[in-house]
């Protein structure tokens, strides 16, 4: 028997998302398939359906996570490995490499006394990939990806908020999985609310002491907005640290190339874009582009490049646009091009190409404005 594709792959995404009902049907499905060539496997799998005839989630699947007594929240979640790339300035890229390199080989590192501390710390602004590159980490080393979730960790309860780090720093080593600390620094601006300074100080004591029970082998990434706020003991407990500042034009290119012209390699506009959009996040680019192509397919027309230029000059002087359906005005092509060409340094032929206008039309448009190109 040869299994359908379709059926096969909602197989596995029901047993991945503990999907109990889906993985019966499917299962009772081809187990009717199987019955004409191969009876015995067809009983077989009949009585496995039969057998484990619990809920999956009420079987452990969920409960097996380690939970906040009292609130009874899951102190740690799995996460899927991500499906789009990670795109990161050639500082960044060596880190990376160094670290998956010291962690496979950390046998060897060990034996002659020079492993170190398998923790990586991914500092940035937001949407600049932080918990991207986490979820890549863990999928490059094949592991599952446990994000802490630090709102339950940190309970009301002031015991209990050591005794969750511990069951988590028990936990996720146990499972051979990857740690992640996601906005760690949210422990430090505990600072702030309810909780008093003693209190913020134990919880750090407790995050430093499960660092410190770790295993050789634990892999821990942890992610922040605010390394500063960060305690310094905690700092130096990352031995790996990678500075995702914004993304410098050659990634704005890369980034552009993959999210809005679908990994086109010849398509001229990746590098025109980036030269515009210096001051955006990865998740900006991402989002424009996207619009871009939403837009484009409910009108039935091309990309239009120009409204997106626009988004990003719009997003990138702080003020949040995507890009538009319907097309730019010509007005707005006229001081599109200007700021392009003055602000953004884009030559005038480019400014043209990028919004589908005349070399002529922009030559004018400057001139008009006062002192010509450039
Ligand atoms: N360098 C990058 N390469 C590829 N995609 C990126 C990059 N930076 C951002 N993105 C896109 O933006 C999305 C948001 O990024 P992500 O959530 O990883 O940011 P973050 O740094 O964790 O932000 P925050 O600090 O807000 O949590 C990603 O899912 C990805 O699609
Ligand atoms: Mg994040």
């Amino acid at each position: 028997m040869s299994v359908p594709p379709d059926d096969l792959i909602e197989l596995v995404d029901a047993a991945l998302s503990a999907d109990y009902t889906r993985v019966r049907r499917i299962g009772s499905k081809l187990a009717k398939l199987l019955n004409t060539d191969n009876e015995e496997a067809a009983r077989r799998l009949r009585t496995l359906i039969r057998q484990r005839g619990v809920p999956l989630r009420a079987s452990g699947y969920a409960e097996s996570l380690p939970v906040d007594s009292k609130s009874r929240l899951p102190l740690v979640e799995e996460q899927a490995w991500p499906t789009t790339p990670a795109f990161l300035d050639r500082s960044g890229k060596a880190v990376i490499s160094g670290f998956l390199e010291d962690v496979r080989n950390v046998d060897l590192l060990t034996a002659k006394g020079i492993a170190t501390r398998l923790g990586i710390l991914l500092a940035g602004p937001p949407g600049t990939g932080k918990t991207l590159l986490a979820g890549h980490i863990a999928a490059q080393l094949g592991r599952p990806l446990y994000i802490v979730r630090l709102d339950s960790v940190i309970s009301s309860l002031l015991g209990d908020t050591a005794k969750n780090v511990r069951s988590v720093f028990d936990f996720v080593p146990a499972r051979d999985g990857v740690l992640f600390l996601d906005e760690i620094d949210a422990v430090a601006k505990l600072r702030d609310d309810q909780h008093e300074l003693g209190e913020l100080k134990r919880v750090v004591n407790t995050v430093i002491q499960g660092l410190d029970s770790l295993d050789d082998r634990a892999i821990v990434v942890a992610a922040t907005n605010h390394p500063q706020l960060l305690d310094p003991a905690i700092w130096r407990r990352f031995p790996y640290k990678i500075e995702l500042g914004l993304p410098d034009a050659a990634v704005r290119e890369d980034l552009w190339r993959h999210f809005l012209m679908e990994d086109d390699a010849g398509s001229p506009l990746p590098p025109l874009l980036a030269r515009i959009s210096s001051g955006l996040s990865g998740a900006d680019i991402q989002n424009i582009a996207l619009s871009a192509r939403r837009n484009a397919v409910f009108e039935g027309l091309p990309l239009d490049a120009g409204s997106v230029a626009w988004a990003a000059v719009e997003t990138a002087a702080g003020r949040l646009s995507l890009s538009e359906r319907g097309g730019l005005s010509s007005e707005r092509k006229r001081s599109l091009s200007i700021s392009m060409v003055r602000e953004r340094g884009l030559s005038g032929a480019d400014a043209a190409r990028l919004l589908g206008v005349t070399r002529q039309a922009v030559s004018a448009w400057l001139k008009e404005d006062g002192h010509g190109e450039g």
